[in-house]
């Protein structure tokens, strides 16, 4: 029998670690202001408390400890000013592409966001329309096709280039070993003033 269920750190190692390289990376200090937007149980930056000083604000839609806001966080960031945040945490389950492309709207300087982007099925991400519409995807594809997965796999780069757009260089992009149901982006972002 398959059991089908939801796993919040179902790879920790693979986030923690790429969470450490990219910050060995990209800064020289060890105190950083981030925004955690999908707190869960915050198993991540626990995780890496003993090597960095952190002032976190943490948000979920279904908070689990003392201190996090409730909330969508693709709100939160359209409506907050995200200027002081070192690093932007996009852990979902599911697709973190529009809250990613929401906060760089708002975001200044150098800013590294670490992105999960869970697959619904096999070889099929969660793609919404801000994607679609990168592309020109088409909006309904034909039986037992998915154009969507070929372009994915292949244009990641070139769907990150979209936020030039937005005034923003992206200037590396990260990856940490793809597991299961998931692949694992760090990005160092800079806006220009
Ligand atoms: C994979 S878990 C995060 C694990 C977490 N980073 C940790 O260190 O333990 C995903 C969490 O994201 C939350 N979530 C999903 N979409 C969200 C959204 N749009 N805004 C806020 N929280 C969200 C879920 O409620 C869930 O708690």
């Amino acid at each position: 029998m398959k059991v089908h269920c939801k796993v919040d750190n179902a790879f920790l190692c693979t986030k923690v670690n790429l969470r450490r390289n990219v910050i060995k990376k990209h800064f020289n200090k060890s105190s950083f202001n981030i925004l955690n937007c999908c707190a869960a149980k915050n198993k991540v930056w626990r995780s890496l408390d003993e090597f960095y000083n952190t002032s976190i604000i943490h948000l979920d839609l279904n908070p689990q400890f003392d201190g996090v806001i409730k909330c969508d966080a693709n709100d939160y960031v359209q409506n907050n000013d995200l200027s002081k945040f070192d690093i932007i945490d996009i852990d979902t389950y599911g697709s973190p592409w529009d809250i990613f492309f929401n906060s760089i709207k708002s975001c200044t300087g150098t800013t590294v966001f670490f992105l999960t982007w869970g697959r619904t099925e096999k070889n099929l991400f969660n793609v919404p329309n801000i994607i679609k519409q990168t592309f020109n995807f088409p909006k309904s594809s034909k039986k037992g096709r998915n154009p969507l997965c070929k372009y994915m796999e292949k244009n990641i780069t070139s769907l990150l280039v979209r936020g030039y757009e937005n005034g923003i260089f992206i200037k590396d992009v990260y990856e940490g070993f793809p597991q299961g149901n998931a692949r694992y982006f760090g990005l160092t972002v800079i806006k220009e003033d």
